[in-house]
């Protein structure tokens, strides 16, 4: 029997690899870098093999790495982390250098480095890359982020494709719920509940959209019930109370604003 919580005790720290494949910079965020020696430097981490950026290493034998600071913009992390460079221009809103001919996200890192791949092992889901260290760049004093770290201060979750993943239980879907108040979440893993007192406001939906859940929402607000409902994706959780639209009233096509999924991955917090 293999019990998953033991991976949580595996620490990591958070970057992101990136290259230029087909004229376009691609990238993604990572946590399985580790170094391998400090002679000669070599570094290795492993990449999901439908990440575009496995795609794109394998193509063009080198690409860089950005060690990401505490300091960095959520945002930046959510862009590298839950979109593919095959659907969206990842480096338009961030600030980044070109080295080598190799883009390098700058913005909120400690220090960069660039890379030649030596080696590809193939493990399944996954392939590790082990990559040469040909220069090295320090950007600021800043604490690295931890993986704990976003987890425990960010509130965040990694995606499927992060190899370290490990799946929530959501029993109960927030799209497919009609109003219903009863504890029917059936929750295997405490740290949901623990982070549920996380708030994020934001363009979470339309000035529009609110208006047209106006009268819902005033009944809502009678009833003082108000629920919270947690993205299994990413972890970014609506706060009924905050956003004043009810979950279940929110439109069919709405998206969650971290990772841009949609409702049905959405599962009420138990408090
Ligand atoms: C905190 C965090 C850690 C991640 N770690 C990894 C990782 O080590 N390996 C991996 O393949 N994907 C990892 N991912 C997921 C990729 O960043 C994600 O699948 C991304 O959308 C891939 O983009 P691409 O298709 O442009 O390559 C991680 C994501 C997050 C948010």
């Amino acid at each position: 029997m293999i019990d998953n919580n033991v991976f949580r005790d595996v620490s990591y720290g958070l970057y992101i690899i990136s290259t230029k494949y087909q004229e376009r910079n691609v990238g993604c965020v990572i946590n399985t870098l580790s170094q391998v020696t400090s002679e000669n430097p070599v570094i290795s981490f492993s990449v999901n093999k439908n990440n575009y950026t496995n795609e794109a290493i394998k193509a063009t034998n080198k690409f860089g790495i950005s060690i990401i600071s505490e300091k960095i913009k959520e945002e930046v992390i959510y862009q590298f982390g839950y979109h593919s460079s095959r659907d969206v221009k990842k480096f338009a809103n961030c600030t980044y250098e070109e080295v080598n001919g190799i883009p390098v996200v700058t913005e909120g890192m400690c220090s960069y480095l660039i890379c030649e791949l030596i080696q590809t092992v193939d493990c399944g889901t996954h392939d590790i890359f082990i990559g040469k260290v040909i220069s090295s760049k320090k950007l600021s004093q800043e604490k690295e982020m931890t993986y704990r770290y976003y987890h425990e201060v960010i509130k965040a979750v990694a995606p499927k494709n992060a190899p370290t993943y490990i799946e929530e239980k959501n029993d109960e879907k927030g799209a497919t719920e009609s109003d219903n108040n009863s504890n029917r979440t059936k929750k295997d893993d405490e740290d949901i509940i623990e982070d549920s007192n996380e708030t994020k406001t934001g363009n979470a939906i339309s000035k529009e959209e609110a208006g047209r859940a106006k009268t819902k929402e005033n009944e809502h607000e009678t009833s003082g019930v108000f629920e919270k409902y947690r993205c299994i994706i990413c972890g970014y959780v609506y706060d009924e109370a905050v956003e004043k639209v009810k979950f279940t009233d929110l439109p069919a096509d709405w998206k969650c604003p971290r990772c841009g999924v949609g409702k049905e991955n959405f599962a009420k917090v138990v408090e």
